[in-house]
């Protein structure tokens, strides 16, 4: 009778404990908007192009896929109203994060990215894409963020041409950055000058390490770049700002950063989320700022290479360029099993960063030249998920 007793009780605690965690899993979920339909991947859909019939924003709507610094898809189009085969890329200067890109020049690059992926599409769906970079000339760089919205940084003209499938083009629809641990299997030579021949341009260097000296300092670089950047308030404010918690905020926003950057999916996600909507401190500068250092440290302790784009100078061009390069390296490196991932921290402009940013460049680079890109190179141990895109349409420029 006792022993019955005592059952009752433990199975009544129990099922009031089961009642519990379902309710606080019901109240995770709705603050996450586990029901909400995730708009701000639309763009990654492989038919999401097809709804327009202006061939220069089928394009486009390619080119906001491409990585890009801060995920600020910092893009502006404008449609030539004469010439319907032309339309003109602007960096959006509403769009950019002045304090990790001081000079603007992860914006440029970004421009670049999006170009390849511009073009990679073109030929899938049979349009050749002739690029003419700053066609109305360079920026005045002490008036850059008027001169942004003026000085287009490339024309696109779209020819006519049969298509031509390329092997590179389903890869535009997979994510570009993968922040986890790669696999430490070092690269073979063939995988090695498969990679270095995809840079077919003659002022831009690729450089890809995987010795254990460079390896040692390039990740020493990289950790360092992290808890440098990490220390800084105004830089975590900016990174914060644009961080989205939940998924209403990300369908309103559909730029800047999620969980799905870290590689969080799934149920977790939303579990995560919930518990950073409702209690937003568990997200607090110290802890991000920790986390950050962390899963920098395991990234870096499973990298079998690092890899760097190179520019003779530092010109807006050459940014450009740099991010076409960086473009087709990504799908290429996709298409041979491989992903990337660009620790930037070191390469950054601004005062607390000056030291380690003339060390790296004096130890690998001529005086003069510029790193654009340093990057991660690796087979990946995690897949990661596809992050926040805006809708195509939200880059047309209407004032024109
Ligand atoms: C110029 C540039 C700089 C970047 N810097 C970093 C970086 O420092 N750390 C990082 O993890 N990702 C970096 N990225 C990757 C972007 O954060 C990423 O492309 C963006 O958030 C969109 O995510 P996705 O590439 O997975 O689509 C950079 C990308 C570019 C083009």
């Amino acid at each position: 009778m006792k022993k019955r007793g005592i059952k009752k009780v433990v199975l009544m605690i129990l099922s009031g404990l089961a009642v519990l965690l379902i309710l606080t899993l019901v109240v995770l979920f709705a603050s996450s908007g586990i029901m909400k339909q995730p708009l701000y991947l639309q763009p990654w859909e492989r038919t999401y192009s097809e709804q327009f019939d202006d061939p220069r924003i089928r394009l486009a709507a390619h080119g906001l896929l491409a990585a890009n610094g801060h995920n600020m898809q910092p893009w502006k189009i404008r449609l030539d109203t004469k010439d319907s085969r032309v339309f003109y890329l602007y960096a959006d200067s509403d769009r950019l994060a002045k304090q990790v890109d001081p000079y603007a020049r992860q914006t440029m690059i970004s421009q670049g990215t999006f170009l390849e992926y511009v073009q990679v599409a073109g030929g899938e769906l049979g349009y050749k894409t002739v690029l003419e970079l700053f066609p109305d000339g360079n920026y005045d760089e002490q008036n850059l963020i008027e001169d942004m919205s003026i000085k287009p940084v490339a024309k696109v003209t779209l020819m006519k041409t049969s298509p031509q499938h390329s092997p590179l083009y389903s890869f535009i629809f997979s994510p570009d950055t993968n922040r986890g641990p790669y696999e430490n299997t070092p690269f073979t030579e063939e995988q090695l000058s498969q990679l270095a021949s995809i840079n077919n341009e003659d002022d831009l260097t690729l450089k890809i390490y995987q010795d254990k000296e460079n390896m040692e300092k390039l990740g020493n670089y990289a950790i360092k770049g992290a808890i440098i950047e990490s220390s800084i308030h105004r830089i975590n404010e900016e990174s914060a700002a644009i961080f989205r918690a939940n998924e209403y905020q990300k369908n309103k926003y559909r730029y800047g950063f999620s969980l799905e950057g870290q590689g969080t999916s799934g149920v977790m996600k939303h579990i995560m989320q919930g518990l950073i909507t409702i209690l937003p401190s568990i997200n607090s500068e110290k802890t991000t700022a920790d986390i950050f250092v962390k899963s920098t440290q395991t990234a870096i302790n499973h990298t079998p290479a690092y890899s760097m784009i190179i520019t003779k100078g530092n010109t807006r061009i050459e940014q450009v360029k740099s991010g076409m390069l960086y473009s087709r390296l990504v799908l290429n490196a996709h298409r041979l099993g491989f992903v990337m991932q660009p620790p930037s921290q070191v390469l950054e402009e601004y005062p607390e960063m000056k030291e380690q940013y003339s060390n790296i460049h004096r130890g690998y680079t001529n005086a003069g030249s510029t790193i654009q890109m340093f990057f991660r190179l690796g087979k990946p141990t995690q897949a990661f998920p596809q992050t926040m895109r805006r809708d195509v349409m939200d880059l047309m420029d209407t004032e024109y």
